[in-house]
């Protein structure tokens, strides 16, 4: 495996968090549940669903006849939207405060259950009048305002599956997602605030749209004013939203009835469409949002960081806390905005209870200083989880004291785009946490750790973690590449589904993740392919050849460093220059969007290569994270790495 070096230099972590006695008590999922799961996982499952409000039951809880192709909770018809606003609604809870929305220059709006409803309702007649249909696709290019989960939710209502595409994204990356499910309809902003200041968003959809011919319309939120190009076909959502009747009938839609695609990084340069669809979705998100975020309805005030462009913003903002009934914090901007204590402020003015961020945040509150957290009441806080990547014990233990004042559980929570949902994460009022494990399998989900050869590891080791059973929120595919699911997930080990992902047990059956396996790299919580940063260097007119990899960063997880070699025409004094690096950097920017932005670009001559054409990224990590090199025997030509060592340029970290 790819990862050797962390996997046998994991040292053992003797410190153990039980959950006080006071939180047990009162915990929504209690010891039993993993008993029960364990007697009968699709009972267990079943449970689950009935949560949620079923317009017809279902008949048969899997269909798993088709694998890896799983159907749940086969026959059994509901409307999401309809699970996630109306009906909390129609139970007496109109009034209740559904988002707190907090714009970065300070604005602040409250939008209640009620209030969703009547715009959610709105939004679906107004895709209705544009011709969106069920089935459909429509493209979401939003920043982090109510609207955008009103426009999710629309498109749920009237079931037709929403792509978000995340705001920080270029108009290249858009246009090939917008492309890949022929959207018929774009949902954006004429801007967004992003650290004081407004950037415009609608010139990228312009750009992409004018490419894109499936897109009959492109709706237009107006956020930060000022002037926009218009074509024939942009639509302002206060014109035609705003004018709708705020009564819809919600349709029951088939429980695999799609709900939306999601892209991400795989490991060749084309983003994947991970298909998510309705019931075992809905059920699995509102499920592990109950009982490892232990929501509390009429107490809690939820506040998930992440931004709706990933997974977690549909899952952990819009789909499980909204079907769950939450109170939640919405913000729009970045942390250091207008200082660094923002979020503490935050916590403290809508007395946060419950905070769901990621590592790479939590790192970069410890580098900016304690004094931030401290100035703030954060005594409201009770639970506080962690999403995205491995955190840490350091950080881990930083969040519990600062933030948590060492009262609160932490839940580390391990999924992915593909799962839809938490798979493994400790129970807070049943787990003792160790910092820096995700601990083990929620309740009714299977996974293992294998080695090589598909055989399942004991305690004390390491391999590749797998997935050993269907769970009701996995993907039902790639929109459109069928055989791409089988042979990313399903080819490596057949009875498995293969994460990406290295793993180990320790000795007292506690799970550690030790990061990708392939050549998927985590920055800040983002999966950015290697292949694809790759293609959009190579894009460029002045390179010849690019390699990329990810190194160690102690506040992003890992830094994209990029090793590019320079067309022939490319004058010496150009290509010694810092210049290059900057242009190149921002060639990235465009292609991708600046957070694939690499760290560092060093200008080489030569790169690594076995007899085969290999590049042999092994040996570029060591140089990218100033190693010693490694075994260097297989490459084809022995004196590059000196060649390299000496040409090195690095990039400013500009961002
Ligand atoms: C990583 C984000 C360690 C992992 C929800 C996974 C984690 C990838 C954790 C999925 C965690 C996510 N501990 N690693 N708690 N959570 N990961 O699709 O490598 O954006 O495969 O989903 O993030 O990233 P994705």
């Amino acid at each position: 495996m790819a990862d050797d070096a962390a996997l046998s230099n994991l040292s053992y972590e003797e410190r153990v968090f039980p959950p006080t006695p006071e939180f047990a008590r009162q915990a929504n999922a209690q010891p039993s549940i993993y008993a029960q799961a364990d007697a009968d996982r699709l009972a267990f499952w079943e449970e689950q669903a009935r949560h949620l409000t079923w317009a017809e039951p279902w008949s048969q809880v899997l269909d798993w006849s088709q694998a890896p192709f799983a159907k749940w909770f086969v026959g059994g018809r509901l409307n999401v939207a309809y699970n996630c606003v109306d009906r909390h609604v129609e139970d007496g809870f109109g009034d209740q405060v559904a988002l707190q929305f907090e714009g970065e220059q300070g604005d602040r709006r409250d939008v209640t259950y009620r209030e969703l409803q009547d715009e959610v309702c709105q939004a679906a007649n107004a895709l209705t009048e544009l011709g969106v249909a069920a089935g459909d696709r429509v493209a979401i290019y939003l920043p982090m305002i109510p609207e955008a989960i009103v426009a999710m939710l629309a498109c749920a209502r009237i079931g037709a599956p929403h792509s978000v595409v995340f705001a920080g994204f270029s108009a290249e990356a858009l246009r090939s997602r917008i492309d890949d499910a022929t959207a018929k309809l774009v949902i954006t902003a004429d801007g967004q605030n992003r650290r004081g200041s407004a950037m415009p968003l609608k010139p990228a959809v312009d750009e992409a749209v004018a490419d894109c011919p499936s897109v009959e319309n492109v709706l237009v939120v107006r956020r930060t004013g000022g002037d926009v190009e218009w074509t024939d076909k942009d639509v302002w959502w206060h014109d035609i939203v705003g004018r709708q009747s705020t009564q819809h009938t919600p349709e029951a839609f088939d429980s695999e009835h799609p709900l939306f695609i999601l892209y991400t990084s795989g490991t060749t340069g084309k983003p994947k469409g991970i298909l998510h669809t309705s019931g075992g979705y809905l059920t699995q998100v509102s499920s592990t949002h109950r009982n490892v975020h232990d929501l509390k309805p009429d107490t809690d005030v939820f506040w998930c960081t992440a931004d709706i462009g990933w997974v977690t913003g549909h899952s952990y903002i819009v789909y499980g806390p909204l079907a769950n009934r939450a109170t939640q914090v919405v913000y729009e901007g970045t942390p250091d905005t207008p200082g660094k204590d923002r979020w503490w402020d935050i916590i403290e003015r809508h007395r946060v209870t419950i905070l769901y961020t990621a590592p790479t945040a939590i790192r970069t509150f410890m580098k900016w200083g304690d004094e931030y957290p401290q100035g703030k009441d954060l005594s409201s806080l009770r639970l506080l989880g962690s999403v995205g990547e491995p955190i840490n014990p350091e950080a881990w233990m930083w969040y519990r004291d600062v933030i948590g004042g060492n009262r609160c559980p932490i839940v580390d929570t391990w999924w992915q785009t593909e799962t839809g949902g938490m798979m493994i994460a400790p129970l807070p009022g049943v787990t003792g946490c160790k910092p820096g494990s995700a601990m083990g399998p929620l309740p009714g989900v299977g996974a293992a750790i294998v080695d090589d050869h598909g055989t399942p590891v004991g305690h004390g080791s390491g391999g590749y973690l797998v997935l050993t059973e269907p769970w009701p929120a996995m993907l039902r595919g790639i929109w459109g590449d069928p055989q791409r699911y089988i042979d990313t997930y399903w080819s490596r080990w057949p009875q498995y589904y293969f994460a990406g992902d290295g793993a180990k047990w320790d000795t007292d059956g506690a799970i550690w993740l030790l990061g990708r396996v392939d050549d998927v790299m985590n920055i800040a919580g983002h999966r950015i392919s290697t292949t694809e940063v790759e293609s959009a260097l190579v894009s460029h007119p002045k390179v010849a050849e690019a390699a990329v990899v990810g190194a160690n960063d102690d506040t992003t997880g890992q830094g994209i460093v990029a090793f590019v070699i320079l067309r022939g025409g490319v004058p010496a004094e150009e290509a010694e220059g810092d210049a290059i690096v900057t242009e190149l950097r921002n060639h990235v920017a465009h292609e991708i969007g600046p957070i694939a932005k690499p760290r560092q670009i060093m200008v080489v001559p030569e790169l690594p290569k076995t007899r085969s054409g290999k590049i042999m990224r092994r040996l570029l990590r060591d140089v990218a994270e100033n190693r010693a090199l490694g075994d260097a025997t297989t490459l084809a030509d022995p004196a590059v790495m000196s060649l390299i060592a000496e040409g090195l340029k690095s990039g400013a970290d500009d961002d």
